[in-house]
């Protein structure tokens, strides 16, 4: 991360140097069970093999070992951003750590870049491109559920510690918010998770500017092959790249040194593309798309008829009433950490 221009909790200091009332960290016991809290001057971390005065963590430097009063001990270290995401409230399901990497790197997110990303969903991508592009570059997150966008706001402010100063957020379907916060000079980079990214196309390729990358992440082969075609057909892209990643992690001890049992099979397919100058004519292709792939053919994607719905897809999305419930906690949340803000960090 470069340079950051503003004082208080965003930037590096916040997470360096000595643990401070008002950080969230998390305590593992020897069996790797994990417990995150908030550090308080008069907090108290209780378990049934004795407690843990959070005075007593304050002021130890990150990654240190504490005892409860019956000698059972925890390690403390402040959350990773990947540990944060993977354990925060949700709304819509969210961008794993691994794809994120991948679409900082892909889509050559760039410090002091101008990116605009649909939807916002619960904010987990919003932390990686807001990391990446600093106080001096500009996100601007478009989301059509108002809830949702309550619930990214909260988790990216409890992550900063404050409201990010690069980031807006703005109520609405891309199609229609996209000309109103975009201008002539076009933005940087546009990435896209949201359930029918094609619907877009033209919007997008209205506000990147030429040589820009619009990246797409979407669950399903059918979101694939029917963004790709559209791409392909607008004539103002490059010819688009399609990938996945595979993560598999390692058991590694002794002897035993082998690929662990379980791994995440599938998240999604990131697909790229980059914005030809206008009036560029792209070379004409010599393959031609399969029948069914165009979304002009009688047996075009889903085959089945179906809407384009996240059932449809496969996509897990909270019920309505745990949506309401996340936002309601998230908002007691933020109430007391504004409350006690003063007292813990000055205390
Ligand atoms: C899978 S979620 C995004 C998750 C998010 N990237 C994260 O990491 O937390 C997809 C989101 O796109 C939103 N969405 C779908 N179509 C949209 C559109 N046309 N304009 C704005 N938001 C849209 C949905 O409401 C949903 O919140």
């Amino acid at each position: 991360m470069t340079e950051q221009t503003i004082p208080g909790p965003i930037g590096p200091a916040a997470r360096r140097g000595p643990l401070r009332a008002g950080d969230r960290v998390q305590l593992t016991d020897a069996k790797g069970r994990m417990h995150t809290i908030q550090l308080r001057q008069d907090g108290h971390f209780h378990t049934h093999r004795g407690g843990i005065d959070h005075a007593d963590v304050i002021g130890l430097p990150d990654g240190s070992v504490v005892r409860t009063a019956e000698d059972h001990e925890y390690l403390v270290l402040r959350p990773l951003l990947s540990d944060y995401v993977m354990g925060m409230p949700r709304g819509a399901a969210i961008v794993y750590p691994k794809d994120a990497g991948q679409i900082v790197q892909m889509g050559d997110i760039f410090t002091g870049a101008v990116v605009v990303e649909a939807g916002v969903g619960s904010g987990a991508l919003a932390m990686s491109l807001l990391t990446t592009v600093g106080t001096g570059g500009r996100l601007i997150s478009i989301e059509r559920r108002a809830d949702f966008a309550e619930i990214a706001r909260a988790n990216v402010r409890a992550w900063f510690g404050a409201d990010h100063p690069a980031w807006e957020v703005h109520v609405g379907d891309l199609a229609d918010v996209l000309p109103t916060v975009a201008d002539e000079a076009g933005v940087d980079r546009v990435v896209l998770d949201m359930l029918a990214p094609w619907e877009n196309i033209d919007a997008v390729t209205w506000a990147l500017a030429p040589g820009g990358v619009v990246l797409a992440y979407v669950a399903t082969t059918t979101q694939l092959s029917r963004f790709v075609e559209d791409l392909r057909d607008s004539g103002s892209f490059t010819e688009p790249q399609a990938w996945e990643s595979l993560v598999r992690t390692w058991h590694v001890e002794g002897l035993a040194v082998r690929p662990d049992h379980r791994m995440v099979g599938h998240t999604g397919f990131l697909v790229t593309a980059r914005r030809l100058a206008p009036g560029t004519v792209p070379p004409q292709r010599t393959r031609r798309p399969a029948p069914g792939a165009r979304a002009s053919d009688e047996s075009a994607v889903p085959p089945s008829g179906e809407a384009w719905t996240p059932e449809a897809v496969g996509e897990r999305t909270s019920s309505e009433r745990k949506v309401r419930r996340v936002a309601r906690d998230l908002r007691a949340r933020a109430a007391y950490d504004d409350a006690t803000a003063g007292e813990d960090r000055n205390g």
